[in-house]
């Protein structure tokens, strides 16, 4: 797929004002997604489910973000942050990110469950020279 230098906003795909959510499995493995992710990605619930989380990573972000995350959340706390992720069509979509541990009725981890808001311009251009910046480092 070629990726595309072209952003979708949540206004564009109908989904201004709605919560993106999905769950995972303890390996990040798609349990759940709602109708406005599915729009956002441009993926249907029967091409996400059971695939990993890492089919919307988008190659601009850099490793140390995903690592940070799940060392945050392997720890059972709640990590908050910026991705940039990759749509079905290539093109490009920033959301501001909540993940944090699913438990049982036994208090046994079962996975996890994120939450995703818009970003502002202003922390998108923040966030795009941050993760150039990393991701130099990591070459
Ligand atoms: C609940 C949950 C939500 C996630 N959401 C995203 C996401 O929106 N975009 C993304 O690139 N990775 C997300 N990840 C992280 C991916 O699992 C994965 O670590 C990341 O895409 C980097 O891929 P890699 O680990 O194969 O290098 C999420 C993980 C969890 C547990």
């Amino acid at each position: 797929m070629e990726i595309k230098n072209e952003e979708v906003t949540f206004e564009e795909v109908g989904v201004a004002n709605r919560p993106i959510i999905s769950k995972t499995d303890l390996k990040g493995i798609i349990t759940y997604v709602n109708t406005p992710f599915c729009k956002l990605a441009g993926y249907t619930k029967e091409e996400l489910i059971g695939k990993p989380h890492n089919i919307i990573r988008h190659p601009d972000m850099p490793k140390e973000v995903f690592k940070q995350l799940w060392e945050t959340i392997e720890k059972n706390q709640q990590w908050r942050g910026f991705i940039k992720n990759l749509r079905k069509d290539g093109k490009y979509y920033w959301v501001e990110t909540f993940i944090e541990p699913i438990f049982d009725e036994n208090n046994k981890k079962i996975g996890y469950i994120s939450v995703r808001k818009p970003v502002s311009e202003e922390d998108k251009q923040k966030y795009s020279k941050i993760y150039e910046e990393m991701r130099k480092e990591e070459q």
